[in-house]
């Protein structure tokens, strides 16, 4: 397999260096051991790495699949791991994060630091009355603060969930409604691009609109003004001032299958889905999968340039980089603001020696050329990954040669929301093809099958499929288990296969390449939007009737937003309103799901249930084969 010669396409081979000093050096026996026992294998890895209060007495239960449990009876906190322990070793003083502000304002924390402001804010929680199994909900820009505050949740027990910032009122009521949260976290503003995002202007009207919440937190970051609520309304500052907040705090003994947080994530249809993860089994993939896959070694200066408001941010920048006592760099703002050279001027500034980062910021900062990064020293970087959608060889190469110097291997990771970690990527050592993520992390069974299961042939197109649990899974969706049913496990329901939703091939080599979603789920920029709430944010605009909107490809975003809309009776079609309706969607749902293009329509295709025929929309834009009609209406 790791044979030159039997290998087909376009290969890029590790180096002996990369391949010795990896902690995986040898893919296959570990992915064997895994596979011969799933339970022994984690559970030896969870023993051996990390701390727990009281062991399991069991490492998988699956009596009640697909309600997979991991380390049942075992006691622990994430926060343990990720900070507590690191008080009795030298860890304590490195530093755990380094923040880059986008006007240029830097501050270090060490482990000590950030353990002392996550205690006294933990403290500051609890003399609000929140309580363990609470929820909290976070809505902030990409600051450290923005990881107190998860990390101060979780110490006591109570669920956070972060609203990423660049969402808008409706996305943010909605995520607070459903979560019946009674406590919001959240800035005065953020900045971006020289400008700011007034975040508090845009709480306060999701806050009155939702009953839930008692209490908002209001951390400083641009001073701007903004209209402070009396009795509801406390700065961060303010409160982290007063005796309350005491630098000691009892760190929540957690069962470990108790929640952790959920995150909202998009699907086919209706209202976005809450992800369950747990203190456990998340800790123990999350920071397993990062310390084999990017190979992290104590000197590191990890760089996950995502934001802690999507799942990349809560598993590589928050949760894993601490609980391996590693390095962080967090920046604040856009790749390009002032100019297209910032990242490449970070990278040298804290000598960076992993970047993290997705396909659309790659294919961002291609178009600016290579004299950018080539004035910089990115010597220090030794890997380099990618993540959130399928990356394009093209940009793989680029990335390869110029940020990588041709000597930085690219781990390309497909995981989702749900899977907590990396699912499908090649460890350091792996051969690599540019645009397959490679094989399934150790003990991760992949395949690409057809409707009824059956493995479809060399480079032919097909369902993914996962076969069977893994430690980081999650367990269900926030107050509704019939729908983790429905959604994931229902197709392959008599194999007990996990759906993923997307689609892929595999190739001669055992590669997986994933092609891209199969429901109505669309990837813009790596942000993941579902049409439901794109099309609900169209309609509640008094001039639409109805909407269907579909996903078209795009060089530099991999997708793009295509609306179509039938306007209420009497409405006239100009080119105004389409302006209007696209702000309309940027104010509702956040700036990334501003459709590109809107088409003001007489009628949409429908099958004769009703159902909006999205295939045929988006068959239609591309100028291709409509294929079957048979089931549309008219
Ligand atoms: C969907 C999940 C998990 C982190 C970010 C996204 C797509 C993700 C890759 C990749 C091809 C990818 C899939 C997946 N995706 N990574 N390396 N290659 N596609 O998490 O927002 O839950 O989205 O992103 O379509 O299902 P998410």
């Amino acid at each position: 397999m790791s044979d030159k010669k039997e290998m087909t396409g376009d290969v890029y081979f590790p180096t002996p260096e990369v391949v010795q000093s990896a902690h995986i050096p040898d893919y296959d026996k570990v992915h064997d051991e895994a596979t011969a026992d799933l339970p022994g294998f984690w559970g030896k890895i969870a023993a051996e790495n990390f701390e727990w209060y009281k062991p399991w007495n069991q490492v998988l239960d699956d009596t009640n699949a697909p309600f997979y449990k991991w380390f049942i009876n075992a006691k622990v906190n994430i926060i343990h791991n990720a900070l507590d322990r690191h008080m009795r070793t030298a860890t304590r003083n490195k530093a755990a994060l380094i923040f880059e502000g986008e006007p240029g304002d830097t501050k270090v924390y060490t482990y000590q630091q950030l353990n002392y402001e996550v205690c006294k804010f933990a403290s500051v929680l609890r003399a609000m009355g929140v309580e363990k199994g609470d929820r909290v909900t976070i809505y902030m820009g990409r600051i450290p603060e923005l990881m107190i505050a998860m990390l101060a949740s979780a110490k006591i027990g109570a669920m956070h969930s972060v609203v990423y910032g660049g969402f808008s009122t409706e996305a943010l009521l909605g995520r607070i409604e459903d979560s019946s949260s009674k406590l919001l976290i959240t800035c005065d503003g953020a900045w971006l691009r020289g400008k700011t995002v007034d975040l508090k202007e845009i709480a306060d009207k999701a806050v009155e609109r939702a009953g839930s919440i008692q209490n908002v937190i209001v951390v400083k970051r641009t001073n701007q003004e903004v209209g402070m609520v009396a009795g509801r309304d406390h700065w961060y500052h303010d409160l982290m001032a007063l005796p309350i907040a005491s630098a000691t705090a009892a760190t929540e003994v957690m069962d470990a299958e108790d929640p952790l947080f959920i995150l909202y994530t998009s699907g086919t249809t209706g209202k976005p889905k809450a992800i369950l993860h747990t203190h456990g089994g998340y800790m123990v993939g999350t920071a397993t999968t990062l310390k084999w896959v990017f190979d992290l070694k104590p000197e590191d200066v990890w760089w996950c340039a995502a934001d802690p408001g999507w799942i990349t941010g809560h598993s590589y920048i928050v949760y894993s980089p601490l609980i391996n006592g590693a390095t962080s760099l967090m920046y604040e703002g856009a790749p390009t603001f002032p100019y297209p050279d910032r990242w490449w001027q970070l990278v040298e500034k804290y000598g960076v020696t992993i970047l993290y980062t997705a396909p659309t910021a790659i294919r961002g900062l291609m178009r600016f050329g290579e004299s950018w990064p080539n004035r910089y020293d990115l010597s220090s970087l030794r890997l380099l990954g990618s993540v959130g959608e399928p990356i394009n060889p093209e940009a793989w190469r680029w990335y390869h040669r110029v940020i990588g110097r041709e000597n930085c291997p690219i781990m390309d990771t497909w995981w989702q929301t749900e899977t907590g970690n990396f699912m499908i990527t090649p460890l350091p050592s792996a051969p690599l093809k540019p645009g397959s993520a490679t094989r399934g992390f150790p003990g991760v069974q992949i395949d690409v099958v057809d409707e009824e299961g059956q493995p479809v042939g060399i480079n032919e197109e097909g369902f993914l499929v996962i076969k069977g649990p893994w430690p980081a899974m999650l367990r269900t969706l926030y107050k509704d288990p019939d729908r983790y049913v429905e959604t994931y496990w229902s197709r392959y329901s008599k194999q007990g296969w996990y759906l993923p939703g997307d689609s892929a091939k595999k190739d001669e080599d055992g590669y997986i390449w994933v092609i891209g979603r199969i429901d109505d789920v669309i990837k813009v920029s790596g942000y993941r939007l579902g049409t439901a709430e794109i099309e609900s944010a169209l309609v509640s605009h008094p001039t639409v009737a109805e909407s269907a909107v579909i996903g078209i490809p795009d060089e530099l975003r991999g997708n793009v937003i295509h609306a179509y809309c039938i306007l209420r009776s009497g409405v006239e079609k100009t080119e105004q309103l389409k302006l209007d309706l696209k702000d309309h969607v940027g104010e509702e749902m956040g700036p990334i799901a501003k459709p590109t293009v809107i088409n003001l329509v007489d009628s949409l295709p429908k099958t004769r249930s009703g159902k909006i025929m999205r295939r045929v929309l988006r068959a239609q834009t591309l100028g291709q084969d409509v294929g079957d009609l048979s089931t549309l209406a008219d």
